[in-house]
């Protein structure tokens, strides 16, 4: 199977715009991807047929609201392979997803001494919350570290795991695209007796998951990076651990009881989402993951695959050895995350001018800083495939990277 670009590509109406008489080339899809019809459809179809606030009216009204907000989570729970829609928490953002393992199991779990192991390769939402404990708490922080190549060195995997409470580990860079081996970084912190949370932020889009065959305990991701809306995230955690755990935000929606002395938490997913949660957001990530679907994670990966295979090689054929391109060679490895060096010029100037082209990077040091200063770098210019990109967007980058190197005369 492959895919078939141009028709995706009617899809999205966002990309048949012009800039500066040139086609859009949107290359930002690690910050957030575009939507599909389908998705626009579904979300405003809840505006205007289906909206009310869920479980709580009994109004037939109310009550297809309701379903439809449920089912986004069956339809997620699908998606990743999870045991129970119950094991499916909507919050507001990935972000917002590990600060509740954060401020809910972590506040349970760790002490003062007790230990977190984190990579390098961490986006700064998968540090911060870690740090924030360790300032309260006096937690460890230990790092797994990076190869030549830009891949987790493991060599010291065991030393690190020793004594550790969990693992809290991306599964594929925003920065260098590098894919981490999930299953091996799985069995190494049970074997330990640590849990192991994994950032998806970046894998879910593009490959299949399944939370049972890696045997991981918490995942979360973002929808508005897979074709879906923002204002949402997700967490799965395994049930067990989710009944273990107390709320992380308090409010309406989340309590068996209140009285003035005190209140008994809900049960189920209820308990973790406090107030009115992101309605018609859900039908739109039930629409993205029926659209991600009809085309196959497993063709998607392929195409990428092929995609950055064949940037690997245009780009610095195209714009020559000024251009750096860190990470792992073979795309085998990577996803289609593409972070740009070209000789002294800055990341911001290199996108400026991109920019000049219609072609939307982004600059800057794309929330991991512990990575940059491992790269002695203050900011990369990054490039991001997906389904509706094709070779015509990499010529186009790599015609845009040229005129931007002459431009700046070196
Ligand atoms: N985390 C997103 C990125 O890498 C915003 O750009």
């Amino acid at each position: 199977m492959t895919l078939d670009i141009a028709a995706i590509r009617k899809d999205f109406p966002i990309l048949h715009q012009e800039q500066n008489g040139k086609r859009l080339v949107f290359l930002d899809s690690a910050a957030s991807s575009q939507r599909p019809n389908q998705v626009i459809d579904a979300i405003s179809d809840v505006y205007r047929n289906e909206y009310a606030n869920v479980h709580r009216g009994v109004y037939q009204l109310a009550v297809r609201a309701t379903n439809l907000y449920e089912n986004a989570r069956n339809k997620t729970a699908d998606f990743i392979g999870a045991a129970s829609s119950n094991e499916i928490i909507f919050t507001k953002n990935a972000t917002e997803s590990i600060n509740l393992v954060a401020r809910s199991w972590g506040q349970q779990n760790l002490q003062e001494g007790d230990v977190v192991v984190l990579s390098l390769l961490e986006h700064h939402a998968n540090i911060v919350p870690w740090q924030m404990l360790q300032e309260e708490r006096g937690i460890e922080l230990r790092w797994i570290g990076l190869t030549e190549s830009g891949q987790l060195d493991l060599s010291n995997l065991d030393d690190l795991l020793t004594g550790a409470k969990l693992l809290a580990i991306t599964a594929m860079s925003n920065v260098l695209g590098t894919l981490t081996p999930i299953s091996e970084l799985a069995a190494a912190a049970h074997k330990h007796g640590a849990l192991i949370l994994v950032d998806g932020c970046q894998s879910v889009p593009h490959l299949p998951t399944n939370v049972v065959d890696v045997d991981i305990d918490f995942l979360v991701f973002s929808p508005h990076k897979m074709l879906g809306p923002s204002g949402l995230g997700v967490l799965w955690a395994r049930e067990q651990l989710l009944d273990e755990m107390s709320p992380f935000l308090g409010g309406g929606g989340m309590i068996l009881n209140v009285t003035q002395e005190s209140y008994s938490a809900a049960k189920g997913p209820a308990k973790f989402e406090a107030g009115t949660p992101p309605i018609a957001q859900a039908a739109g990530l039930t629409a993205a993951i029926d659209y991600l679907n009809t085309h196959g994670l497993d063709t998607i990966r392929q195409h990428e695959i092929e995609l950055t295979t064949y940037a690997l090689e245009t780009l610095p054929a195209v714009v020559g050895d000024d251009l750096k391109i860190p990470g792992p060679t073979d795309a085998s490895q990577r996803g289609g995350v593409l972070s740009l060096e070209l000789g002294e010029v800055h990341a911001h100037d290199i996108s400026q001018m991109l920019d000049e082209h219609a072609v939307c990077v982004r600059p800057g040091h794309h929330c991991a800083k512990p990575l940059m200063r491992h790269y002695g770098v203050a900011a990369t210019a990054r490039a991001s495939l997906y389904l509706y990109n094709d070779h015509d967007d990499v010529d186009a980058l790599a015609a845009a990277l040229l005129a931007a190197k002459k431009f700046f005369a070196f």
